[in-house]
């Protein structure tokens, strides 16, 4: 049986986790920690065993450790990286390559420059084969992941046809469960997103995508305003919203006022985490003018990396079948029946 140990237990790693828990293709070895805070005791409690950096051990002599990082990943397959962005290249070359093994990194790290954790940005919907016998693989972040599900579609249907698309990001500014940072009353916009070359770095720099960024002061998922501009005139939005009938992971919703509606009705019908771990068009929103399609989507920033983590982790530990690998997600993450929800709830 695979190893695997996730490094880091916030928002992403936590998730992780507690889902491949479930694999029974793989033994989940524990989790590493670095902050000797309340969420060791809410990993043991649910059943994980804890590791901790060899320089904090003293640290942690009131919980219940069960021994190093260091010495832990060492007889593992596989580590899951999950810390805060780039650290994932600090643990890259202090533990995983000096000890030869494999590591999955999350959208915070690069993957260009001197610090660049992988070759490559992986998306399930687009180059899941890619990861086979790689050893580092960086996981696409929640809005670069999200792009994917809504281009590739698109692509595949219009190809040539789209002139533009120009994508407005309105990203959250923290996750439910991060206590610590304060929401500041004030919107932020960033110099040079990440996201315009991550998304090119896996769907072709040709792609003809331009982004800008802005953080606003809510934790309730991130929404994304893009306008397809097609070389004459655009299709019909009925058309645009079919294309997305049976992808995976992402479900078309219709009445839907704010993203915390969504997330309201997640916790009501007890989604883990209050996540849907997918991608929610907006129809209603969705506006034809032209040779112009408005899409408006929202994405479910802590949810929707952690399913891609599953898919990831088969293509690099197994090089299982695509339509196996996502049959094998499915078990754990039962996609289809929340999509299924989603939609009878937010329906026309
Ligand atoms: N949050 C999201 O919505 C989201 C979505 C997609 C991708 N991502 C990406 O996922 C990664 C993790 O984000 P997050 O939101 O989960 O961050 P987070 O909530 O701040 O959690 C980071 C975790 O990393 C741990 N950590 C600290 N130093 C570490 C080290 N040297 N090695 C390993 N772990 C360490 C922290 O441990 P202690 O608490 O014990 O100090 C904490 O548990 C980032 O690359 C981020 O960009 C985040």
């Amino acid at each position: 049986m695979k190893r695997v140990f996730v490094n880091g237990y916030g928002s992403i790693g936590s998730r992780i986790i507690q889902f491949i828990a479930d694999d029974h293709d793989v033994e989940v070895v524990g989790v590493g920690k670095y902050s000797p805070d309340e969420r060791v005791s809410d990993a043991i409690s649910r059943g994980f065993k804890v590791f901790v950096p060899k320089n904090k051990i003293d640290h942690f002599k009131n919980f219940d450790i069960s021994g190093t990082i260091e010495d832990k990943i060492s007889d593992c397959d596989l580590v899951i990286d999950a810390s805060p962005g780039g650290i994932g290249y600090e643990n890259k070359k202090t533990l995983y390559e000096p000890k030869n093994i494999h590591a999955i990194f999350q959208g915070g790290e690069k993957i260009t420059g001197e610090r660049s954790v992988a070759s490559f940005i992986f998306n399930s919907r687009v180059n899941y084969e890619k990861a086979f016998d790689k050893q580092f693989v960086m996981q696409g972040s929640c809005n670069v992941t999200g792009m994917g599900k809504i281009i590739q579609p698109l692509k595949e249907k219009y190809g040539k046809k789209i002139k533009r698309l120009d994508a407005t990001l309105l990203r959250r500014w923290s996750d439910l469960e991060d206590s610590k940072t304060v929401v500041k009353d004030s919107i932020e916009w960033s110099y040079n997103p990440h996201h315009d070359e991550d998304v090119k770095s896996y769907m072709g720099v040709d792609t003809p995508l331009f982004i800008r960024a802005f953080k606003v002061p809510t934790r309730q998922m991130h929404v994304h305003a893009m306008d397809v501009r097609f070389d004459g005139p655009a299709p019909n939005a009925q058309e645009i919203i079919n294309i997305y009938k049976n992808e995976y992971g992402v479900a078309t919703l219709y009445g839907v006022k704010g993203t915390k509606d969504i997330r309201d009705y997640a916790e009501s019908i007890k989604f883990s985490f209050k996540d849907t771990n997918m991608i929610h068009i907006h129809a209603d929103l969705t506006e034809v003018q032209d040779d112009v399609v408005k899409l408006t989507y929202s994405d479910d920033q802590t949810g929707i990396v952690v399913p891609e983590n599953h898919l990831l982790m088969q293509a690099m530990l197994f090089k299982r079948k695509k339509e196996d690998a996502f049959r094998h997600t499915e078990e754990l993450f039962h996609m289809y029946e929340k999509k299924r929800m989603l939609e009878a709830h937010f329906k026309e």
